[in-house]
C-alpha cells in the first residue's frame, strides 16, 4: 500500500512590525523570516516522520525549491511535486506585531494551479488500496475525489478550510478528520457543542467514513461503526499549537495504515501533537517515530 499526499505547499513570509500597517501608510519592518507552511506539507513531513512511506505531489513555482529539499530531507518522495514556470509558490505575508499577534494576507498561487491533467498524471502511479490524504487547500479536489474513488483509493480528508464545496465530497471519505471548529460548520451546531454529541452526529450524517473529531487540549474522539472512542490530550506547557492537526493527523494515519487499532493510533497521535505543541514552528515541530515511541512508554 502506497500513500500519496495531494495538497498545498506554501511559504510563510511573517515580517516584525511596530504595528499592523494602516491605509495609506508606508512601514519599514524590522525583519523578514520565510517558513515553509501548507496543511498539505506539514502532513506529509507527519506521516514521514511516523514512519510511513509518502508520496506528495503538488506545486509550486520556481520560488519553492526550499520546500521540496524540506520534504525530501523529512523522507517524503516529491516526484509528483510540480514546478511551474508562470506562476508563484502559494504564500502567505504574516504582519507579526510586537504583542505577538498576526494579521495574514494568503495568495494561492501554484496550489490553485493544480490541473485534470497533472492530477490524471499522478494517480497513473497509483492503484486500488493505496490511501490518498487531501486537505481542501489545492484546485480541483471535487475532481481529485472523484478519479481516486474510481481507482478504489482509501481516501482521507482534512475538510481545512471549510467552505460549500466540501459537504458534496464527504460520501466519497473514507476517514474524516476535523477539529471542532470544522465539525460546527459542518453540522450547523455551536463550536461549544459537546464533543461526544458532535461525533455522535458526524456519525450518523456520514455513516461511511469513519470520523476523527480533535478538539485541542479537551483531546480527541473517533467514530466509527458502532464505537465512540476517547482519547485524552497529554498534557504539556504549550509554547505554539501551530500544526498539532497536521501532527495528530499524520500519526493517527500511519497508526491505522500500519495496521494498528485506532485505541492505539490515537494514542501515538496524541503524543506526537503534544510534543509538537511544546515547540514553535510548523514542520520543524513535528517529533519522529522513535521520540513519540520512548515518550508513549512513559504514559
Ligand atoms: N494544548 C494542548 N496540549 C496538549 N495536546 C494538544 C494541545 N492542543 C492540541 N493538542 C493535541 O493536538 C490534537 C489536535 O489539536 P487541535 O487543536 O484539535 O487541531 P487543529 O490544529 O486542527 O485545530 C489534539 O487532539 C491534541 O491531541
Ligand atoms: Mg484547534
Amino acid at each position: 500500500m502506497k500513500v500519496l499526499c495531494f495538497g498545498s505547499l506554501n511559504i510563510d513570509y511573517v515580517y516584525d512590525v511596530p504595528h499592523f500597517v494602516r491605509g495609506g501608510e508606508t512601514l519599514a519592518s524590522r525583519s523578514l523570516h520565510a517558513y515553509t507552511g501548507g496543511k498539505g506539507l506539514n502532513q506529509s513531513v507527519a506521516l514521514a516522520r511516523a514512519g510511513m512511506k509518502v508520496y506528495h505531489a503538488g506545486a509550486i513555482g520556481e520560488d519553492g525549491t526550499f520546500l521540496l529539499e524540506l520534504l525530501r530531507e523529512a523522507g517524503v518522495n516529491t516526484e509528483h511535486v510540480e514546478q511551474l514556470k508562470d506562476v508563484r509558490t502559494g504564500h502567505a505575508i504574516i504582519q507579526k506585531d510586537e504583542s505577538g499577534n498576526n494579521c495574514i494576507l494568503l495568495y494561492g498561487g501554484a496550489n490553485q494551479s493544480i490541473t485534470r491533467q497533472q492530477i490524471d498524471r499522478t494517480l497513473a502511479a497509483f492503484s486500488a488500496g493505496d490511501a490518498l490524504v487531501l486537505q481542501n487547500e489545492i484546485s480541483e479536489l471535487g475532481y481529485l475525489v472523484e478519479r481516486a474513488e474510481a481507482a478504489g483509493m482509501t481516501i482521507v480528508l482534512n475538510p481545512s478550510p471549510m467552505d460549500d464545496s466540501l459537504p458534496p465530497l464527504l460520501g466519497s471519505v473514507d476517514y474524516l478528520l476535523l477539529n471542532e471548529i470544522e465539525a460546527a460548520q459542518l453540522l450547523h451546531i455551536p463550536e461549544a457543542s459537546a464533543p461526544e454529541e458532535m461525533a455522535k452526529r458526524l456519525q450518523a450524517q456520514f455513516p461511511g467514513s469513519t470520523i476523527l473529531l480533535t478538539v485541542g487540549a479537551q483531546g480527541s474522539l473517533y467514530a466509527g461503526e458502532e464505537t465512540i472512542l476517547r482519547q485524552s490530550a497529554v498534557p504539556v506547557q504549550v509554547m505554539d499549537t501551530t500544526a498539532a492537526g497536521d501532527t495528530y493527523t499524520g500519526f493517527f494515519l500511519s497508526g491505522v495504515l500500519g495496521g494498528h487499532g485506532p485505541a492505539w493510533a490515537m494514542k501515538y497521535a496524541s503524543v506526537a501533537a503534544a510534543i509538537a505543541v511544546t515547540r514553535p514552528g510548523a514542520a520543524p515541530s513535528i517529533p519522529d517515530r522513535e521520540e513519540v515511541l520512548s515518550r508513549m512508554k512513559e504514559i
